[in-house]
């Protein structure tokens, strides 16, 4: 299973980085907002500084709505850097957007994926990745990991090679629930990536082990 991390905060991109289990990033515009990174050339900038801290997948959402204004702001930032990924939405002309960019050979991530119907299409325009946001669908008592369960199944059925990005995740057991269902991807903070090395008795073993050391060496 590939770990990306969902956030355009620097530091935190380093700090997974350097643990060296980072395959990509995905971003947003909010999360771009977060970090005060506004305005089209800083937006640019920003992918630019992700791209060489990470040597991975990095997602950058297109603004438009419209085809064109996809196209025209896909193309551009698929220039930017070899490992960019463009990030579309789930919308008709997202749809159009996605198969254009499969002919052209520039790979996509169809994003804001609620349903496994939204997800077939997805596969069947030509999109790199998918992205199931699992805890926005759980914060409307709804089963976030049931979604991934499905768009499972449907691209076994058929063998489609577009990879579950399992996003808006949200906590470690999502990511281990993600992982026995058999996503591609997930993309969550990096406390949810930590959070998988956390168990007390590592903690209490490696205590015990040092005193005892402590002990024969003093
Ligand atoms: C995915 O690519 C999105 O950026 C993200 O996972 C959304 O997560 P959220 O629901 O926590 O905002």
């Amino acid at each position: 299973m590939k770990f990306f991390i969902d956030t355009a905060n620097l530091e935190q991109i380093k700090e997974a980085e350097a643990l060296g289990i980072l395959d990509g990033v995905t971003t947003n515009p909010s999360l771009m907002a977060k970090e005060g990174i506004t305005g089209e050339d800083n937006i640019i900038n920003h992918y630019k500084k992700i791209c060489d801290i990470v040597d991975g997948d990095v997602s950058a959402e297109v603004i438009s709505t419209d085809y064109e204004g996809m196209i025209k702001e896909g193309e551009a930032l698929a220039d930017l850097h070899p490992n960019i990924v463009v990030k579309v939405p789930m919308i008709k002309e997202g749809i159009k957007a996605i198969k254009y960019f499969s002919t052209k050979g520039i790979r996509t991530n169809c994003t804001l994926v609620f349903s496994v119907g939204q997800a077939l299409l997805a596969a069947k325009a030509g999109a790199t990745y998918v992205s199931p946001f699992i805890g926005r669908l759980d914060d409307i008592s709804t089963d976030g990991l049931h979604l991934i369960e499905e768009i499972r199944l449907v691209y076994d059925n058929y063998d489609y090679e577009t990879q579950i990005l399992a996003a808006s995740v949200r906590h470690t057991m999502h990511i281990i629930e993600c992982a026995k269902i058999g996503s591609d991807v997930i993309t969550g903070p990096l406390s949810a990536i930590e959070g998988l090395m956390k168990h007390p008795l590592t903690d209490s073993g490696l205590a015990t082990f040092l005193a005892d050391y402590a002990k024969g060496n003093s």
